[in-house]
Protein backbone atom coordinates (compact mmCIF):
# COMPACT_ATOMS: atom_id res chain seq x y z
CA UNK A 1 0.00 0.00 0.00
CA UNK A 2 1.47 3.55 -1.00
CA UNK A 3 0.54 6.38 0.74
CA UNK A 4 -0.12 10.12 -1.65
CA UNK A 5 -0.30 13.22 0.63
CA UNK A 6 -2.03 15.97 -0.87
CA UNK A 7 -0.87 19.60 0.14
CA UNK A 8 -1.54 21.89 -2.79
CA UNK A 9 -4.29 24.04 -3.66
CA UNK A 10 -4.78 27.69 -3.15
CA UNK A 11 -5.72 27.78 0.50
CA UNK A 12 -7.55 30.93 0.16
CA UNK A 13 -9.48 30.31 2.65
CA UNK A 14 -6.98 31.19 4.96
CA UNK A 15 -5.45 34.28 2.75
CA UNK A 16 -3.72 36.39 3.99
CA UNK A 17 -1.94 33.60 6.76
CA UNK A 18 -1.31 31.49 3.68
CA UNK A 19 -0.60 33.99 1.15
CA UNK A 20 3.50 33.38 1.23
CA UNK A 21 3.43 30.11 3.18
CA UNK A 22 1.85 26.59 2.80
CA UNK A 23 -1.24 26.08 4.85
CA UNK A 24 0.29 22.66 5.25
CA UNK A 25 2.97 24.62 7.06
CA UNK A 26 1.68 26.35 9.51
CA UNK A 27 1.69 25.43 12.98
CA UNK A 28 -1.24 23.18 14.34
CA UNK A 29 -0.28 24.26 18.28
CA UNK A 30 2.94 22.71 18.54
CA UNK A 31 4.31 21.13 14.64
CA UNK A 32 3.31 21.88 11.37
CA UNK A 33 -0.15 20.64 9.72
CA UNK A 34 1.53 18.29 7.31
CA UNK A 35 2.97 16.26 10.28
CA UNK A 36 -0.96 15.38 11.88
CA UNK A 37 -1.84 13.92 7.92
CA UNK A 38 1.63 11.99 7.70
CA UNK A 39 1.47 10.56 11.21
CA UNK A 40 -1.65 9.61 10.00
CA UNK A 41 -0.45 7.14 7.29
CA UNK A 42 2.29 6.32 9.14
CA UNK A 43 0.08 4.62 11.77
CA UNK A 44 -1.52 2.62 8.89
CA UNK A 45 1.90 1.29 8.60
CA UNK A 46 2.46 3.34 4.93
CA UNK A 47 6.06 3.42 4.59
CA UNK A 48 5.96 4.97 1.00
CA UNK A 49 4.34 8.24 0.60
CA UNK A 50 4.10 10.51 -2.18
CA UNK A 51 3.65 14.54 -0.91
CA UNK A 52 2.18 16.48 -3.75
CA UNK A 53 1.90 20.29 -3.18
CA UNK A 54 2.69 23.59 -5.39
CA UNK A 55 5.76 24.52 -7.43
CA UNK A 56 6.46 27.59 -4.62
CA UNK A 57 5.94 25.17 -1.33
CA UNK A 58 7.21 21.46 -2.11
CA UNK A 59 10.85 22.85 -2.00
CA UNK A 60 9.68 23.80 1.31
CA UNK A 61 8.10 20.51 2.53
CA UNK A 62 11.05 19.06 1.53
CA UNK A 63 13.59 21.38 3.47
CA UNK A 64 11.06 19.94 6.37
CA UNK A 65 10.81 16.20 5.74
CA UNK A 66 13.39 15.09 3.14
CA UNK A 67 13.48 11.98 1.85
CA UNK A 68 11.95 10.49 5.26
CA UNK A 69 14.90 8.30 6.00
CA UNK A 70 15.54 9.87 8.95
CA UNK A 71 11.82 8.23 10.31
CA UNK A 72 12.21 5.66 8.54
CA UNK A 73 10.01 6.41 5.50
CA UNK A 74 10.57 6.81 1.97
CA UNK A 75 9.50 10.06 1.00
CA UNK A 76 9.22 11.54 -2.51
CA UNK A 77 7.49 15.01 -4.18
CA UNK A 78 5.82 16.05 -7.52
CA UNK A 79 4.53 19.14 -8.08
CA UNK A 80 0.60 20.25 -8.80
CA UNK A 81 1.16 22.84 -11.12
CA UNK A 82 -2.61 24.72 -10.94
CA UNK A 83 -5.06 23.47 -8.04
CA UNK A 84 -7.24 21.13 -11.00
CA UNK A 85 -8.87 19.01 -7.96
CA UNK A 86 -8.11 16.87 -5.62
CA UNK A 87 -8.05 13.47 -8.38
CA UNK A 88 -5.66 15.01 -10.08
CA UNK A 89 -3.35 13.42 -7.47
CA UNK A 90 -3.63 9.95 -8.90
CA UNK A 91 -2.60 11.52 -12.70
CA UNK A 92 0.16 13.25 -10.97
CA UNK A 93 1.15 10.23 -9.16
CA UNK A 94 0.13 7.62 -11.79
CA UNK A 95 4.30 6.27 -12.12
CA UNK A 96 4.26 6.47 -8.59
CA UNK A 97 1.43 4.23 -7.81
CA UNK A 98 1.93 1.78 -10.62
CA UNK A 99 -0.57 -0.97 -10.29
CA UNK A 100 -0.86 -0.70 -6.39
CA UNK A 101 -3.41 -0.16 -4.01
CA UNK A 102 -2.95 3.47 -2.71
CA UNK A 103 -4.25 5.55 -0.22
CA UNK A 104 -5.16 9.50 -0.07
CA UNK A 105 -4.95 11.80 2.52
CA UNK A 106 -5.80 15.45 2.71
CA UNK A 107 -3.05 18.00 3.69
CA UNK A 108 -5.72 19.46 6.12
CA UNK A 109 -7.28 16.83 7.72
CA UNK A 110 -6.17 15.96 11.18
CA UNK A 111 -7.45 12.66 12.39
CA UNK A 112 -7.05 10.96 15.96
CA UNK A 113 -8.91 7.72 15.61
CA UNK A 114 -7.77 6.65 19.38
CA UNK A 115 -6.79 3.01 17.62
CA UNK A 116 -9.22 2.35 15.37
CA UNK A 117 -6.60 2.34 12.79
CA UNK A 118 -6.39 -1.35 12.48
CA UNK A 119 -10.06 -1.98 12.19
CA UNK A 120 -9.83 0.53 9.15
CA UNK A 121 -7.00 -1.82 7.59
CA UNK A 122 -8.95 -4.48 7.89
CA UNK A 123 -12.31 -2.76 6.25
CA UNK A 124 -9.74 -1.85 3.60
CA UNK A 125 -8.65 -5.00 3.26
CA UNK A 126 -11.89 -6.53 3.10
CA UNK A 127 -12.92 -4.08 1.20
CA UNK A 128 -10.55 -5.97 -1.94
CA UNK A 129 -10.93 -4.72 -5.34
CA UNK A 130 -13.16 -2.02 -3.94
CA UNK A 131 -12.45 1.96 -2.59
CA UNK A 132 -13.05 3.07 0.65
CA UNK A 133 -14.02 6.09 2.49
CA UNK A 134 -14.91 6.91 5.69
CA UNK A 135 -18.12 8.78 6.63
CA UNK A 136 -17.76 11.10 10.34
CA UNK A 137 -21.15 12.41 11.65
CA UNK A 138 -20.74 16.84 11.46
CA UNK A 139 -23.17 19.53 12.14
CA UNK A 140 -22.52 21.08 9.12
CA UNK A 141 -22.22 18.76 6.65
CA UNK A 142 -22.88 21.21 3.67
CA UNK A 143 -18.88 22.09 3.76
CA UNK A 144 -18.48 18.53 2.83
CA UNK A 145 -18.74 15.12 0.36
CA UNK A 146 -22.02 13.75 1.88
CA UNK A 147 -23.01 10.31 1.76
CA UNK A 148 -26.66 8.82 2.34
CA UNK A 149 -26.98 5.78 3.64
CA UNK A 150 -30.31 3.66 3.17
CA UNK A 151 -31.55 1.52 7.06
CA UNK A 152 -29.58 -1.12 6.15
CA UNK A 153 -26.65 1.27 6.09
CA UNK A 154 -26.44 0.76 2.08
CA UNK A 155 -25.17 3.41 0.64
CA UNK A 156 -27.18 5.74 -1.77
CA UNK A 157 -25.51 8.32 -3.08
CA UNK A 158 -22.33 10.80 -2.20
CA UNK A 159 -23.01 14.50 -2.72
CA UNK A 160 -20.19 17.49 -3.03
CA UNK A 161 -21.33 20.11 -0.69
CA UNK A 162 -24.80 19.74 -1.20
CA UNK A 163 -26.95 23.06 -0.21
CA UNK A 164 -29.57 20.25 0.82
CA UNK A 165 -27.14 17.56 2.48
CA UNK A 166 -28.80 14.21 3.23
CA UNK A 167 -27.58 13.28 6.05
CA UNK A 168 -24.82 14.70 8.32
CA UNK A 169 -22.23 12.08 7.22
CA UNK A 170 -19.74 14.00 5.91
CA UNK A 171 -16.55 12.41 3.47
CA UNK A 172 -13.39 12.82 5.30
CA UNK A 173 -10.27 13.15 3.31
CA UNK A 174 -8.56 9.99 3.28
CA UNK A 175 -9.51 7.77 0.95
CA UNK A 176 -8.47 4.07 0.21
CA UNK A 177 -8.59 2.55 -3.72
CA UNK A 178 -7.55 -0.19 -5.47
CA UNK A 179 -4.84 -0.13 -8.69
CA UNK A 180 -7.62 0.82 -11.17
CA UNK A 181 -7.81 4.44 -10.01
CA UNK A 182 -5.18 5.83 -12.09
CA UNK A 183 -7.56 4.99 -15.06
CA UNK A 184 -10.43 6.13 -13.76
CA UNK A 185 -8.66 9.12 -12.64
CA UNK A 186 -7.48 9.65 -15.94
CA UNK A 187 -10.81 9.62 -18.09
CA UNK A 188 -12.27 12.21 -15.83
CA UNK A 189 -14.00 15.39 -16.66
CA UNK A 190 -13.98 18.47 -14.78
CA UNK A 191 -16.40 19.67 -13.01
CA UNK A 192 -19.16 22.95 -13.19
CA UNK A 193 -16.60 24.63 -11.55
CA UNK A 194 -13.79 23.67 -12.84
CA UNK A 195 -12.13 20.76 -10.82
CA UNK A 196 -11.09 17.06 -10.91
CA UNK A 197 -13.72 16.32 -8.13
CA UNK A 198 -12.56 13.31 -5.72
CA UNK A 199 -16.59 12.54 -4.91
CA UNK A 200 -17.38 12.41 -9.07
CA UNK A 201 -14.26 9.76 -8.80
CA UNK A 202 -16.10 7.89 -5.76
CA UNK A 203 -19.64 8.07 -7.63
CA UNK A 204 -17.47 6.01 -10.50
CA UNK A 205 -17.13 3.21 -7.66
CA UNK A 206 -20.22 3.37 -6.30
CA UNK A 207 -21.87 3.38 -9.89
CA UNK A 208 -20.22 0.02 -10.33
CA UNK A 209 -20.97 -1.26 -6.80
CA UNK A 210 -17.72 -0.71 -5.38
CA UNK A 211 -17.58 2.08 -2.80
CA UNK A 212 -17.10 0.85 0.85
CA UNK A 213 -17.86 3.55 2.85
CA UNK A 214 -16.98 2.85 6.79
CA UNK A 215 -18.35 4.97 9.48
CA UNK A 216 -16.01 6.20 11.83
CA UNK A 217 -17.03 5.23 15.57
CA UNK A 218 -18.03 8.56 18.18
CA UNK A 219 -15.34 9.68 20.39
CA UNK A 220 -12.61 9.98 17.49
CA UNK A 221 -11.59 13.35 15.91
CA UNK A 222 -11.56 14.24 12.53
CA UNK A 223 -10.97 17.97 11.66
CA UNK A 224 -10.24 19.85 8.60
CA UNK A 225 -8.27 22.81 9.49
CA UNK A 226 -8.65 24.56 5.97
CA UNK A 227 -10.49 28.20 7.44
CA UNK A 228 -9.09 29.91 10.10
CA UNK A 229 -11.63 29.07 13.06
CA UNK A 230 -11.09 25.50 11.97
CA UNK A 231 -7.34 25.90 12.54
CA UNK A 232 -7.44 27.55 16.00
CA UNK A 233 -10.41 24.35 16.44
CA UNK A 234 -7.13 22.25 15.80
CA UNK A 235 -4.91 23.78 17.71
CA UNK A 236 -7.50 24.22 20.89
CA UNK A 237 -7.86 20.26 20.38
CA UNK A 238 -3.99 19.20 19.78
CA UNK A 239 -3.07 21.34 23.28
CA UNK A 240 -5.80 20.02 25.39
CA UNK A 241 -5.10 16.19 24.58
CA UNK A 242 -1.79 16.79 24.68
CA UNK A 243 -1.57 18.90 27.97
CA UNK A 244 -4.19 16.54 29.59
CA UNK A 245 -2.03 13.17 28.58
CA UNK A 246 1.73 14.64 28.54
CA UNK A 247 1.71 12.74 25.29
CA UNK A 248 1.70 14.09 21.63
CA UNK A 249 -0.16 13.74 18.64
CA UNK A 250 1.44 13.25 15.10
CA UNK A 251 4.92 12.73 16.73
CA UNK A 252 6.27 11.36 13.67
CA UNK A 253 9.55 10.96 15.60
CA UNK A 254 7.92 9.13 17.86
CA UNK A 255 5.62 6.60 15.62
CA UNK A 256 8.75 5.88 13.73
CA UNK A 257 10.52 4.55 16.99
CA UNK A 258 7.23 3.10 18.17
CA UNK A 259 6.33 0.89 14.79
CA UNK A 260 9.33 -0.03 14.81
CA UNK A 261 10.59 2.13 11.89
CA UNK A 262 13.80 3.15 13.31
CA UNK A 263 15.76 2.11 16.50
CA UNK A 264 16.78 3.65 19.64
CA UNK A 265 20.06 5.11 18.09
CA UNK A 266 18.17 6.60 15.57
CA UNK A 267 16.19 8.16 17.52
CA UNK A 268 18.70 9.52 20.22
CA UNK A 269 20.70 10.42 16.38
CA UNK A 270 17.38 12.54 15.70
CA UNK A 271 17.12 14.05 19.14
CA UNK A 272 21.11 15.28 18.86
CA UNK A 273 19.85 16.92 15.92
CA UNK A 274 17.32 19.08 17.41
CA UNK A 275 17.88 22.79 18.88
CA UNK A 276 16.38 23.24 22.47
CA UNK A 277 12.79 22.99 22.89
CA UNK A 278 9.80 21.02 24.20
CA UNK A 279 9.51 18.96 21.33
CA UNK A 280 12.78 17.96 21.69
CA UNK A 281 12.43 16.99 26.01
CA UNK A 282 9.49 14.76 24.77
CA UNK A 283 11.09 13.09 22.35
CA UNK A 284 14.25 12.19 24.84
CA UNK A 285 11.28 11.22 27.18
CA UNK A 286 10.05 8.72 24.64
CA UNK A 287 13.64 7.31 24.22
CA UNK A 288 13.73 6.81 27.76
CA UNK A 289 11.17 4.70 27.75
CA UNK A 290 8.25 7.22 28.23
O1 LIG B 1 -11.85 17.69 4.17
C1 LIG B 1 -12.68 16.76 3.53
C2 LIG B 1 -13.30 17.36 2.29
O2 LIG B 1 -12.19 17.68 1.40
C3 LIG B 1 -14.25 16.38 1.59
O3 LIG B 1 -15.40 16.16 2.40
C4 LIG B 1 -14.69 16.91 0.24
O4 LIG B 1 -15.47 15.95 -0.41
C5 LIG B 1 -13.46 17.23 -0.61
O5 LIG B 1 -13.83 17.81 -1.86
C6 LIG B 1 -12.55 18.20 0.13
O6 LIG B 1 -13.24 19.44 0.27
P1 LIG B 1 -12.47 20.80 0.59
O7 LIG B 1 -13.33 21.95 0.18
O8 LIG B 1 -12.02 20.79 2.01
O9 LIG B 1 -11.21 20.72 -0.37
P2 LIG B 1 -10.05 21.75 -0.50
O10 LIG B 1 -10.22 22.47 -1.80
O11 LIG B 1 -9.92 22.58 0.74
O12 LIG B 1 -8.77 20.83 -0.63
C7 LIG B 1 -8.43 19.91 0.38
C8 LIG B 1 -6.93 19.73 0.45
O13 LIG B 1 -6.40 19.31 -0.81
C9 LIG B 1 -6.16 20.98 0.82
O14 LIG B 1 -5.15 20.60 1.74
C10 LIG B 1 -5.58 21.49 -0.46
C11 LIG B 1 -5.42 20.23 -1.27
N1 LIG B 1 -5.63 20.47 -2.71
C12 LIG B 1 -6.88 20.79 -3.17
C13 LIG B 1 -7.09 20.96 -4.51
C14 LIG B 1 -8.48 21.32 -5.01
C15 LIG B 1 -4.56 20.34 -3.59
O15 LIG B 1 -3.44 20.06 -3.15
N2 LIG B 1 -4.80 20.52 -4.91
C16 LIG B 1 -6.01 20.83 -5.43
O16 LIG B 1 -6.13 20.98 -6.68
Amino acid sequence: MKGILLAGGASSRLYPASKVTSKQLLPVYDKPMIYYPLSTLMLFGIREVLIISTPIDTPNIEMLLGDGSQIGMKISYKIQHVPKGIAEAFTIGADFIGNDEVCLILGDNIFAFAGQEQDFMSAVAKAGNNATVFGYHVHDPERFGVVEFDDTGRVLSIEEKPKEPKSNYAVVGLYFYPGDVVAKASGQKPSARGELEITDLNKTYLAENRLNVVKIRRGAAWLDAGTPDALLESANYVAMMEKRQSLKLACIEEIAYNKGFIDKAQLQKLIDELKDCDYKKYLQFVHNGG
